[in-house]
């Protein structure tokens, strides 16, 4: 099948995920921009990659960054940024750049975390990342744009012979360490990036780890077996509803009902 050539958006493009993807586009074929808030990191990226300057905590900086995108994969972290990190970048961000859109269409591939339905360890009583990650991701099946959601496994502690890929639904694995599953740093850069040109890929959610074999060519054959999330559903298919909305903060309540308001407004 031909891949029709995109301008995919990196939004987190200057960390060790983002900065893969980044060349998974290139190599893909498609054109890079790249989302930079320190200028002195332009210089990690390959000099092909168009550079936004913009910080998703400022919304007047995104606007160039979303100009005239056909996609864009979200790799955003606060790590050690705590609770208010969490907040303002894992979540805040994702919602910026969404309301930065607009009406236009973009594919959206956002990264979050295997185990980000465990609300009850200790790394989410500590940071509540895991619940910011999962508010992202409910912001992305309300804006009803196309996406793709990846829950990677840790990065960078599979064995080198462990690189065949196996897709999980439902976020039962909940150790919150290695044994939860594992995953090459540059196979979910491939993941993301192939998921944007995938029909089978849209609107699922899953966990990416990666065991003993080899790493895959055929990516339709791992999203198509998927079960794709309900429709108007927050959250992804399989996944244990332990985030009652009415529970919910009301700014996040208002933040859901803004990103369905405008799209459904854009849509008529
Ligand atoms: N480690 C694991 O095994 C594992 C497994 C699954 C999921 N995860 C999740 O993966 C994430 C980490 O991914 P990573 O290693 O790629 O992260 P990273 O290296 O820390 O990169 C984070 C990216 O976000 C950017 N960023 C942060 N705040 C920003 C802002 N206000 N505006 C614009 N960009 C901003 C950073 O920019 P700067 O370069 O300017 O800081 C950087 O490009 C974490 O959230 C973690 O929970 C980790």
């Amino acid at each position: 099948m031909a891949i029709s050539r995109m301008t995919v958006l990196v939004v987190g493009a200057t960390g060790s995920i983002g900065r893969l993807v980044v060349d998974e586009v290139m190599r893909q074929g498609h054109t890079a921009r790249a989302l930079v808030r320190n200028p002195d990191k332009t210089r990690q990226l390959p000099s092909e990659a168009q550079v936004i300057i913009g910080d998703v905590t400022r919304p007047d900086t995104l606007s160039g960054a979303v100009d005239s995108v056909d996609a864009v994969v979200l790799t955003l972290g606060s790590d050690g940024a705590g609770r208010v990190g969490a907040e303002n970048i894992d979540y805040g961000g994702v919602r910026n750049v969404l309301r930065a859109l607009g009406n236009r269409t973009a594919r959206i591939a956002l990264m979050t975390a295997i185990g980000v339905t465990n609300r009850t360890g200790a790394y989410n009583r500590a940071t509540e990342a895991h619940d910011w990650k999962r508010r992202s991701e409910r912001l992305v099946r309300a804006s009803g744009l196309p996406y793709t959601i990846v829950r990677p496994g840790w990065f960078d502690c599979n064995a080198p012979n462990e690189h065949r890929l196996v897709f999980l639904q439902g976020d039962t694995r909940q150790a919150g360490d290695p044994s939860d599953g594992v995953i090459a740093r540059r196979q979910i850069a491939e993941v993301l990036v192939r998921s944007l040109s995938s029909d089978h890929a849209l609107h699922k959610t899953f966990e990416l780890i990666a065991t003993i074999g080899p790493a895959p060519d055929d990516f339709d054959a791992l999203f198509t077996p998927l079960d794709a999330d309900s429709q108007g559903a927050l959250d992804g298919v399989h996944d244990i509803a332990n985030m009652p909305l009415e529970d919910e903060p009301q700014r996040v309540r208002d933040d859901l009902d803004a990103v369905r308001t405008h799209r459904s407004a854009s849509d008529s």
